[in-house]
């Protein structure tokens, strides 16, 4: 425990970038990056799909809630989540006074950075159309644990990162 958390909390929905603002955050600030899939995985010992589809989402947002309490709690460098860990309130809870900075991003920049067809079982289906209901939905939850907003569209990931060093 270091007692003060992460040096930035990274959030927004998939496609947003934070795996790689994230990676590029850790080098400038000279400290290293955590994922709480990773965290999840590595825990359950299987991909995120399998727990889906094996356990269901709300056993995921379980594990995923455990992850970032565990991270928040222990990791002093750059911290991401993943995009839908803002659905249950209790982690919401466990970001409260941290510095979290909100990923905006338009859909068609999300469909360029990841082609929203890696294994994401919330857009297994009408990839598109589930991501605007997906955001739709979380933007307010976004803003809410939010203490930055920073937008994305047509920047740079050292352009993000730069935004959101300035943003903190
Ligand atoms: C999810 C986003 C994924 C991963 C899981 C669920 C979501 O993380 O946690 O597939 O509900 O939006 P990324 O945002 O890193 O893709």
């Amino acid at each position: 425990m270091t007692g003060t958390g992460p040096a930035v909390v990274l959030v927004g929905p998939p496609g947003a970038g934070k795996s790689t603002v994230g990676a590029l955050l850790a080098e400038r600030l000279g400290t290293t990056y955590r994922d709480t899939d990773a965290d999840v995985e590595r825990t359950a010992g299987k991909a995120i799909p399998e727990i889906f589809f094996e356990e269901g989402e709300p056993h995921f947002r379980a594990l995923e809630r455990q992850a970032v309490r565990a991270a928040v709690g222990e990791h002093p460098g750059v911290l991401s989540l993943g995009g839908g860990a803002i659905m249950d309130e209790e982690t919401r809870g466990l970001l409260a006074g941290l510095p979290v900075v909100f990923l905006d991003v338009a859909l068609a920049d999300a469909v360029k950075r990841v082609g929203l067809d890696a294994p994401r079982p919330l857009l297994a289906v009408n990839p598109r159309q589930q991501w605007r209901a997906l955001m739709e939905e979380r933007r307010p939850l976004y803003t809410e644990v939010a203490r930055a907003v920073v937008a994305t569209e047509g920047r740079t990931p050292e352009d993000v990162a730069e935004a959101v060093l300035d943003a903190l």
